[in-house]
């Protein structure tokens, strides 16, 4: 399988960059280039936010009538996760929201990038137009996160789905059930219902790509099952939950801005023979989700899609696929590379992994650091006819984070912020609608199948004591988005 979420260097003895520690605590002693653009580069409109997902920082997993999620489940199992840990406690933000949300007010940003924990919310995984309970406590949760975030001048932009099934829908089928579409559907209605007149920024799916492949054909994430049957039900059904899912905010919450998530990398052929597997790699890394929704159908270039429409789909299925969105937010880390492969079903390609390239500048997920290719994926996104509106809802960076004397001088992870936010300029500056940039992201926290190793915050936690330190690149963001004056063009 293409391995595009953890590369073979993951945690290698030798970070990629251990910046010395300077005293100073002021970055722009560290930090050269600063002055070639900051917010007033963007306009006045240009949305600077974090993302965050519930599952990753909330911790509280059985406070409160919340029920198990598949990663509650999964991350017990012995050998899932590299460190072995849960997220049971994680950033405790479910307790410390009102003080971590001064501290992102106090970085600048004016938007915050969250999702709701369906569990939290509906305990039964159903919602009561099928028998299921609505648990008061957890919108009580996120009212009051709304509210915090609104009386601090900051836009909450929720993403309803970031991988957190509730495991009583698991034990039903999961995503590989067909009733995943009106169970997803009910919990929309409840949310939008819910929050509706507060939020005007709805998120349906959070990089279905990840969730789908990872989730129910390689098993790397929960609820880790493997399959090649799942495979094609998994991809359909998540396209048809998508599209619902906007119909249903839009139906609720007229005046929101409705959008989804894609992650997405430019793909590079290793030689010009592997041009093909370029085409098929590019298809299913980057068309295979959005294409539908667009109305255009699953891309035709790889071909065992066909059988979506064969054996999966029901009369009416492709009509019900597209859906106008408002935005789409495009989640973009790396390139890839890639070689044609006689081993890999079905897509007959393979990842070149950054090391064989002899490529150095590697996170420590061992993700290739490439600033362009945030420029080409937004120019390859920018030309679907159907896409009025581009926010880049994730982009950044694991790097291994000293502390020492209280500062965490992370210079690698403001290079990468900054590299790839000149490129989001520069596309930009070209005419193309892309919008707002959200950092990911605001706290170190639980990655996934990762554990807490990987620190992707702007915001150090020390999981021990819970303390928070906002990090060089925190306050890089902080001089970005509060300079008073234009930067000067000499
Ligand atoms: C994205 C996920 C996010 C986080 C980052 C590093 O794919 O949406 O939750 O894991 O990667």
């Amino acid at each position: 399988m293409l391995n595009y979420r953890s590369g073979e260097s993951s945690f290698s003895d030798t970070p990629y960059f251990c910046p010395p520690f300077n005293s100073s605590s002021d970055v722009s002693t560290n930090v050269t280039s600063l002055q070639n653009f900051n917010r007033h580069s963007f306009g006045s409109d240009f949305v600077w936010g974090t993302a965050t997902a519930a599952y990753q920082i909330e911790g509280a997993v059985d406070r409160d009538g919340r029920t198990p999620c598949v990663w509650d489940t999964f991350s017990r199992q012995k050998g899932k996760i590299k460190t072995g840990e849960t997220a049971d406690v994680a950033c405790e933000f479910y307790d410390r929201y009102v003080s971590d949300l001064h501290l992102h007010k106090e970085m600048g940003f004016n938007a915050f990038r969250f999702s709701l924990s369906w569990s939290r919310i509906l305990p039964d995984g159903v919602g009561p137009t099928q028998g299921g309970r609505i648990n008061e406590a957890g919108l009580r949760f996120y009212d009051q996160l709304i509210d915090q975030c609104l009386a601090l001048g900051i836009t909450p932009w929720i993403t309803l789905y970031h991988w957190d099934l509730p495991q009583a829908l698991e034990n039903l089928g999961g995503w590989p059930n067909r009733k995943i579409v009106d169970w997803f559907a009910d919990f929309a209605d409840v949310c939008t219902k819910a929050f509706g007149h507060k939020v005007k920024h709805w998120i349906i799916l959070n990089e279905p790509l990840a969730f789908s492949i990872l989730g129910y054909f390689t098993g790397q994430h929960a609820p880790g099952r493997r399959s090649l049957r799942n495979l094609l039900p998994v991809i359909h059904h998540t396209t048809l939950a998508q599209a619902e899912g906007g119909r249903i905010v839009r139906r609720n919450v007229p005046d929101a801005q409705v959008g989804t998530t894609f992650s997405c990398s430019p793909i590079d052929p290793f030689t010009p023979k592997d041009q093909a597997a370029a085409v098929r790699v590019d298809a299913l890394m980057n068309r295979l989700f959005i294409e539908p929704s667009l109305g255009l159908g699953y891309p035709k270039e790889l071909s065992f899609l066909s059988g979506i429409a064969k054996k999966v789909a029901k009369p009416g299925d492709m009509e019900r696929l597209a859906f106008d969105f408002d935005f789409i937010g495009l989640q973009h880390y790396f390139r890839a590379v890639v070689e044609q492969s006689y081993f890999m079903p079905y897509i007959w390609a393979k990842d070149v992994s950054p090391l064989r390239r002899n490529v150095s500048t590697l996170t420590e997920m061992g993700w290739e650091v490439y600033p362009e290719s945030m420029y080409r994926v937004i120019k390859q996104f920018s030309q679907y006819e159907g896409i009025k509106k581009i926010y880049i809802t994730e982009s950044g960076a694991a790097f291994y984070d000293v502390v020492e004397r209280g500062v965490v001088n992370d210079v690698a992870r403001v290079t990468y912020h900054q590299n790839y936010i000149e490129q989001v300029l520069r596309a930009k500056q070209e005419g193309i609608p892309v919008e707002g940039y959200f950092a990911w992201t605001f706290l170190d926290n639980f990655e996934w199948a990762e554990g807490f190793r990987p620190r992707f915050g702007l915001v150090h936690v020390d999981f021990r004591t819970q303390q928070r330190i906002v990090k060089a690149s925190g306050r890089w963001f902080q001089q970005l988005l509060t300079a008073e004056q234009p930067v000067a063009i000499n």
